[in-house]
């Protein structure tokens, strides 16, 4: 197939690069230059598209482009994505488009909502939302074997994604009519891990505070993982959850929940924890202390660990989305 990401940045290139080692022709738009010649010195000159009216004949579109929170509000901003909508809908009247309409995909993270709105944009070009699940520290690792394939739209989409993702095998699989269900699992997922980093690190903060020594928490660290219920609960504490999506998209998950009426105290409490890190809490040094203490491996302290303890694989992920 002919796939093309718009935005070739972490989740875009490693999206392309993924379908093109099992085969397809890919592409890519960016409006940065090195981002086009990162595509171009992986996938050849040919590869990059600099206008959208050349997306012709394209099988699959992914929009990947940033939806960093507003900075006064907090929520997703949009406004990139509004405008590649709009740049692909204004397409729609040219007889090739007509004739064999990509399937547009909404790889980026938007609040549950978004592919209900953007979708109307389009008459005859199916829509469907596919959200990236890489961690930003295992990128290509994350693209290459998803730790989780979800997606959603109608037929016409999820039968394109069906063949695309066939050879993806091992991931978890979530295929839904519903695209709110599918844009509200990613906030879930990254929100989940925002609330345990917090948690965690409320816990190492209670423990220092009574002067119990590090070796003892790893201790009751394995202790209460060894029971099954929280086997998956535990996140390394020492630092806070990072700059990149664990804090851009619980912000904007609190802010759906303001514009609903729903209180969201503890999803407002990871984050109030999390900031109070950044402000004076942050503790790398606690973070490879407790690691080697529990003989996993010592992570870089700028990427904040999320890892599981007790001889379990170090996973990097306070950082990650
Ligand atoms: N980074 C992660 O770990 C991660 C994981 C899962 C989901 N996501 C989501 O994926 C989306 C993209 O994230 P990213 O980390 O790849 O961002 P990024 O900043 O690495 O890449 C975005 C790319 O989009 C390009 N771009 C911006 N405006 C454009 C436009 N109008 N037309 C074409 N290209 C444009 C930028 O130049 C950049 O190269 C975001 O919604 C993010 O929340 C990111």
């Amino acid at each position: 197939m002919q796939v093309c990401a718009i935005g070739c940045g972490n989740v875009g290139f490693n999206t392309l690069k993924a379908f093109q080692i099992r085969g397809h022709s890919v592409f890519g738009v960016d409006i940065s230059k090195a981002a086009r010649g990162n595509v171009a010195d992986s996938f050849g000159a040919h590869a990059v598209i600099d206008r959208l009216a050349e997306l012709s004949g394209m099988d699959i579109v992914f929009i990947c482009v940033p939806t960093d929170p507003d900075e006064v509000t907090g929520h997703a901003d949009l406004s990139i994505m509004e405008e590649v909508v709009r740049g692909l809908s204004s397409l729609e009247s040219r007889p090739a488009w007509r004739r064999h309409p990509p399937v547009i995909v909404q790889r980026s993270t938007c609040p549950p909502g978004s592919a209900a709105r953007f979708s109307a944009e389009f008459e005859h070009t199916p829509y469907a939302v596919n959200p990236s699940f890489l961690s930003k520290a295992t990128q290509w690792e994350d693209s290459d074997r998803p730790p989780r394939i979800a997606y959603a739209g109608p037929s016409e989409a999820t039968e394109v994604l069906d063949e695309v993702y066939k050879e993806f095998t091992g991931a978890p699989r979530y295929v839904s009519t519903s695209y709110e269900a599918v844009e509200l699992l990613k906030y879930i997922e990254n929100s989940i891990d925002a609330v345990l980093i917090s948690l965690w690190n409320e816990y190492l903060q209670l423990s220092d505070a009574l002067g119990m020594q590090r070796r003892f928490f790893v201790e009751l660290a394995r202790e209460i993982t060894s029971r099954d219920r929280f086997a998956t609960t535990l996140r390394v504490p020492g630092g806070s959850f990072g700059k990149w999506c664990l804090p851009k998209d619980l912000s904007a998950l609190l802010g759906m929940c303001a514009d609903l009426g729903v209180a969201g105290h503890v999803l407002r409490g990871a984050q109030l924890t999390n900031q109070q890190m950044k402000d004076h809490g942050e503790n790398l040094a606690a973070t490879s202390e407790l690691l080697a203490l529990s003989g996993g491996r010592t992570v870089p302290t700028d990427t904040a660990a999320t890892a599981l303890l007790g001889g379990c694989q170090g996973v990097p992920g306070a950082d990650g989305c």
